[in-house]
């Protein structure tokens, strides 16, 4: 008998079309039911008031991303949006002047925090916001920029890496967007393993071979404290310029921040997590670790823990990267086990670089996947800053 016959399909149902079940069987399941029982009850019992004494304070944030995001002058530059997600390009491009034509999204939730923050958007969600049934032509040469983050679990570390093998790999209908659409510039963003040795064969065959013969195509590593962001998270970004003279007009982004705690350079520092939360000082402040990226992936969750060090850097700060409770409120009522602050969807928001307004939508762990799969605002701007100064000089 094959082991796969013993697996037993989830009961809970996924809200995300591209979501890929874990295979357990029912032994291994009952082990997780348990604890999400546990925790569950524990967390009703404490939002009904039958919890133990809070630890701490409904805390009151000192960081402003939107500080970090200037609006500028709207440039009229028309703009397409693929694989959206939760915004956070979409907000980059939005402050730095662009005019947004339309975005795509296929998760539902993810569509609608978009509708909820700019309800006079163009955007195509669920269905309708699958970029595979789109024919861009009807935009040819009528777009300044196509820009998007093809989902990134094909390539992420904390996936299997199978790359193009990998059914979520839309890496050609982005290129296929923009050889049909045709703009001035696109803009890509992924994982910073994209730009691995692991991957080179791929790049150069699905996006440098194919978009190379019309654009002239930069990659770019970017940290997100360097932007003011209070996070260890790299990303690489594929910028493509279709004549020579706006790439020669153009700069790449360069760093406005140092790193929590380097010595001085002439940069200002990015705060560390407990003060851009609002934490009571405990003699010890640094970067958030990166924040999980795994909507689609084998487990609906509402951890944002990537890695094992992640998880001493939390410990070291006092917070509990686990059960992410909705509100500050409902994190204040449910203690955590070991005392350690507990987050909220608004501070994981806000250590992405989201302000408080931008609300997201859809249970926790899909609000937490969104915030997890976005490029980080004030990165966001800078890198569509840099597209606008080489389009608008
Ligand atoms: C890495 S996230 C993009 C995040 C976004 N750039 C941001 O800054 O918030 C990739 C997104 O692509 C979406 N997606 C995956 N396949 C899609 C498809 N066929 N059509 C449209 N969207 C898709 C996923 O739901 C996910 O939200």
């Amino acid at each position: 008998m094959s082991l796969s016959t013993d697996y037993v399909p989830s009961r809970i149902k996924s809200t995300d079309p591209l979501h890929e079940p874990w295979l357990l069987t029912e032994a291994e399941r009952e082990v997780f039911r348990q604890r999400s029982r546990e925790s569950r009850l524990r967390r009703q019992a404490a939002l009904d008031g039958r919890g133990e004494e809070p630890i701490h304070e409904v805390n009151i944030p000192q960081f402003d991303p939107m500080a970090l995001m200037p609006e500028r002058d709207p440039n009229g530059l028309p703009t397409l949006s693929l694989f959206s997600g939760g915004g956070g390009l979409d907000l980059g491009f939005d402050r730095a002047g662009f005019s947004h034509v339309g975005s795509w999204e296929i998760l539902s939730d993810a569509a609608d925090t978009l509708k909820t923050a700019h309800p006079e958007w163009n955007v195509h969600g669920g269905e309708d916001g699958d970029v595979r049934g789109v024919d861009w032509n009807v935009y040819r040469e009528n777009v300044a920029i196509v820009h998007g983050g093809p989902p990134c679990q094909p390539f992420s570390n904390a996936g299997k890496q199978r790359g193009a093998a990998d059914p979520r790999d839309m890496w050609p209908e982005f290129v296929r967007a923009v050889l049909e659409a045709r703009p001035d510039v696109f803009v890509a963003e992924n994982v910073a393993a994209l730009a691995s040795a692991t991957f080179s064969d791929y790049v150069e065959q699905t996006i440098l071979a194919r978009l190379g013969r019309h654009y002239r195509i930069h990659r770019v590593l970017l940290q997100a404290y360097e932007y003011g962001v209070p996070q260890v998270r790299k990303r690489v970004v594929f910028f493509g310029f279709r004549t020579r003279t706006i790439e020669r007009r153009w700069v790449a982004p360069t760093p406005r921040f140092r790193r929590t705690g380097a010595p001085a350079n002439g940069l200002p520092e990015t705060m560390g997590v407990r003060a851009a939360l609002g934490l009571p000082d405990t003699g010890f402040d640094d970067l958030s670790p990166t924040i999980r990226s795994a909507l689609s992936g084998p487990r609906h969750t509402t951890s944002i823990l990537s890695s094992v060090s992640a998880q001493k850097r939390f410990e070291a700060l006092r917070i509990w990267p686990n059960g992410v409770a909705a509100t500050r409120e409902a994190a204040q009522a449910f203690v955590a086990k070991n005392g350690h602050f507990r987050l909220s969807v608004p501070d994981v928001a806000l250590l992405q670089g989201f302000p408080e307004s931008w609300r997201f939508s859809g249970a926790v762990y899909m609000q937490l996947g969104q915030i997890g799969n976005s490029v980080a605002p004030p990165v966001g701007y800078a890198v569509a800053s840099s597209v606008a100064d080489a389009l608008l000089r």
